[in-house]
C-alpha cells in the first residue's frame, strides 16, 4: 500500500495504490485557473497553492482509499525535476509523514512516474520504449528492465507541450494551450506547409522551436498582407508536423531496439492526433504492443508516482530524512 505525492508543477496530487496496480484513490487539485491569467505557471504562486492544498489533498486521498496512515507500506514523492519551490512542498510533506509515522520514504523521478502510469493499465514487457511528451520533456526512453532508464533521444530546444502552449498563445487561446490546439486541429485540415525537424540521419533527438517560429511567422505574414488564415487549418498543420515526427521516430526506434512494448507518457499523450497516429503506425509492427494510458493518467497525477514508487520500493530504494528537491534531476542517474 503506497501513498504517492506529486507537486512538481501546477497540480497538487496524492493517491493510494495497492500492489502497484490498483488505484484506491487519485486526487488532483489543479491550479490552472490561478495561472491562466498570466499565460503560464508562476512559480511563486504555484508554491503557495501547494502549501494551501497539500494537507487537504493527502487527507482526501487517504479518506477516499479508506486506508489509515498506519496501513501504508511506503510514501513515494516526486523529488524532481520540476519547480524547486513546488517540489519542496511535496518532499517536506512526505518527510514529515514518514518521520512521524515511521513509514519508509521513496523518492521518485517525475518522468519515471509518467512512464509507470502505464503499469496501472498493462503488464510491462521488457525491453520497452517510452515516448515521453510533456510540458517540460520530450524524450524517447529505452528500458531494459524495471528502474533502468536510458534516454536515446530528447529535445534540443522546446518540449512538445511547450511548443503547443506557445503556438496556442499566438492564437490567443487560453493556457494550457495543448488541449485547445488539439480540439481546433480536429476541425481543420493540414493544408499549410510547415517544416518537420528530422535532424541528422539516425538521430532520435527532437526540435520544435523552428516549427513554432514557422507557425508564428505564417500568422504574422498573413496579418501583414491583410489575409486571414483559418486557425483550424493552422492548428491542424502544426499538429500534423509534431505528430509525424514523434510517430516516425518512435516507430524507427521500436524496430531498431527490438522492443516488446511501446508506452506513451506525459501530458501531450492526451493528444488525439498523436494517439490515433501511433495506433495506425504500429499496425505494421503487430509484435510490438502499444500502450496508451487513459487521459486522466497522462497529465500530472500522483497515482503514477505511487506506481513507480512501488517498483522502486520493491527494489529497496529508500529516501533519508535529508531528502531534498532536485529541479534538474537526471532520469539516467536517479
Ligand atoms: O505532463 P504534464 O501534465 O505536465 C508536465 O510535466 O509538463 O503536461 C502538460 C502539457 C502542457 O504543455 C499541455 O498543453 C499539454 O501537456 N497537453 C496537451 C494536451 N493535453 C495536455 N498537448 C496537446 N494535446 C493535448 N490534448
Ligand atoms: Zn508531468
Amino acid at each position: 500500500m503506497i501513498l504517492g505525492i506529486e507537486t512538481s508543477c501546477d497540480e497538487t496530487a496524492a493517491a493510494v495504490i495497492k500492489n502497484g496496480k490498483e488505484i484506491l484513490s487519485n486526487v488532483v487539485a489543479s491550479q490552472i485557473e490561478s495561472h491562466k491569467r498570466f499565460g503560464g505557471v508562476v512559480p511563486e504562486l504555484a508554491s503557495r497553492h501547494h502549501v494551501e492544498q497539500i494537507t487537504i489533498v493527502i487527507e482526501e486521498a487517504l479518506r477516499e482509499a479508506g486506508v489509515p496512515l498506519t496501513e501504508l507500506d511506503g510514501i513515494a514523492v516526486t523529488e524532481g525535476p520540476g519547480l524547486v519551490g513546488a517540489l519542496l512542498v511535496g518532499v517536506n510533506a512526505a518527510k514529515a509523514l514518514a518521520f512521524a509515522h515511521n513509514i519508509p520514504l521513496i523518492p521518485v523521478h517525475h518522468i519515471a512516474g509518467h512512464i509507470y502510469a502505464n503499469r496501472l493499465i498493462a503488464e510491462l514487457k521488457f525491453p520497452l520504449l517510452a515516448l515521453v511528451v510533456s510540458g517540460g520533456h520530450t524524450e524517447l526512453v529505452y528500458m531494459e528492465k524495471h528502474g533502468s532508464f536510458q534516454v536515446i533521444g530528447e529535445t534540443l530546444d522546446d518540449a512538445a507541450g511547450e511548443a503547443y502552449d506557445k503556438v496556442a498563445r499566438t492564437l490567443k487561446l487560453p493556457y494550457p494551450g495543448g488541449p485547445h490546439i488539439d480540439r481546433l486541429a480536429q476541425e481543420g485540415n493540414p493544408v499549410i506547409d510547415l517544416p518537420r525537424a528530422w535532424l541528422e540521419e539516425g538521430s532520435y533527438d527532437f526540435s520544435f522551436s523552428g516549427l513554432k517560429s514557422a507557425v508564428i511567422n505564417t500568422l504574422h505574414n498573413a496579418e501583414q498582407r491583410g489575409e486571414t488564415i483559418a486557425r483550424e487549418d493552422l492548428a491542424a498543420s502544426f499538429q500534423a508536423s509534431v505528430v509525424e515526427v514523434l510517430t516516425q521516430k518512435t516507430l524507427r526506434a521500436a524496430k531498431e531496439f527490438q522492443v516488446h512494448q511501446v508506452l506513451l507518457a506525459g501530458g501531450v499523450a492526451a493528444n488525439h492526433g498523436l494517439r490515433t497516429a501511433l495506433q495506425e503506425a504500429f499496425c505494421i509492427l503487430p509484435e510490438v504492443e502499444l500502450v496508451i494510458p487513459p487521459l486522466k493518467l497522462c497529465t500530472d497525477n500522483a497515482a503514477m508516482i505511487a506506481a513507480a514508487g512501488t517498483v522502486l520500493f520493491e527494489q529497496g530504494k529508500r529516501g533519508k530524512m535529508d531528502l531534498n528537491a532536485y529541479p534538474g534531476l537526471d532520469i539516467e542517474s536517479f
